[in-house]
């Protein structure tokens, strides 16, 4: 990992439903992304975590600018990509890809996996050549640890880890330098989960990939992120080397999120007590702040 800043976001905001409900009169606003701040290093892995609803998609969408942010800045290699026109962006798009949690539903079931992975490379037109861009299909392939004939079959004859694997070979097509990974092996068998967890590190190492990864709990974090930011209702409570966070989690959330991880000795396992989080007593008010607690750990008080 190296000192540059790949990526940075201050101040983050997206509401949703600004206009006021039809019959009620009154504003529904929903923030799901509420000043959100935070960097990630060239060749760093941020987790991003947070119980369902708490804002980790959309700021993640909001990040690659899939969905306009309402606040706030996103700077990435130093450009300022927030107020950019479609044309300006369009350099940066290449860059910065996603994967998302359904492996199927981003596929194409009437489209060879082969076509599907080559797709980026047409529209993009970086390989002219219809030979080259077939050899590149099977680089690919071989890189995400699928033999280069599946190219030619369909969607449905794969298994949602070898689906998993063609929509990851398609996000790095176009040789990005950061990845949004949404909660990509959230819908995979617990024994698929880290064989993907582990081709997201073998990438890394081979491409120098930044990722933001997205999860709703901390089991595979600890493996694969360098450092995490805990979500709750639309803000980080706490920020931190992932080393700090698991050995002296500063937010209640962060520590009824850490209580929950299930053990897999069964015997362990059945004597685990949950650490309960209490909405309405334990959650910072909205005046708090992210605040100092060690090197490069923030926690909101
Ligand atoms: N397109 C949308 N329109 C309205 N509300 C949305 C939309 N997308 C997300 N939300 C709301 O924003 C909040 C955060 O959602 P999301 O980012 O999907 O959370 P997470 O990924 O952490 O589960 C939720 O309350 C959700 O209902
Ligand atoms: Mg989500």
């Amino acid at each position: 990992m190296s000192d540059e800043i790949l990526l940075s976001v201050k101040d983050l905001e997206k509401t949703y439903g600004h206009e006021r409900g039809l019959l009620s009169g009154k504003s529904q606003a929903v923030r799901a992304v509420d000043k959100v701040s935070f960097d990630i290093k060239r060749g760093e892995t941020l987790g991003l975590v947070g119980e369902s609803g708490s804002g980790k998609s959309t700021t993640g969408r909001v990040l690659l600018q899939l969905d306009k942010p309402t606040g706030g800045e996103i700077e990435f290699e130093g450009n300022r990509l927030t107020g950019l026109s479609k044309s300006a962006l369009k350099p940066f798009r290449r860059q910065m890809q996603i994967i998302f949690q359904d492996p199927y539903a981003s596929l194409n079931p009437r489209m060879t996996v082969g076509d599907f992975v080559e797709e980026p490379l047409i529209v993009h037109r970086l390989i002219r050549g219809r030979a080259e861009r077939k050899a590149r299909v099977a680089e690919l392939f071989e890189m995400v640890g699928l033999d280069p004939s599946f190219a030619k079959r369909y969607p449905h004859e794969f298994s949602g880890g070898q689906r998993q694997r063609v929509n990851i070979a398609r996000a790095i097509a176009l040789d990005p330098s950061f990845i949004v990974a949404d909660e990509p092996i959230t819908a995979l068998d617990v024994s698929i989960q880290a064989q993907i967890v582990n081709l997201f590190q073998d990438l890394q190492q081979r491409l120098g990939l930044t990722y933001l990864f997205i999860a709703h709990d901390l089991s595979m974090i600890r493996y694969l992120c360098h450092r995490v930011a805990v979500m709750l209702r639309g803000r980080i409570v706490e920020i931190g080397p992932t080393e700090a966070i698991f050995a002296n989690p500063q937010h209640a959330y962060t520590r009824a999120l850490l209580s929950a991880i299930p053990v897999p000795d069964p015997d362990i396992e059945s004597q685990r007590h949950p650490i309960p989080f209490d909405y309405a007593t334990q959650n910072s008010p909205p005046e708090a702040t992210l605040r100092p607690v060690g090197p490069e750990h923030f926690v909101l008080a």
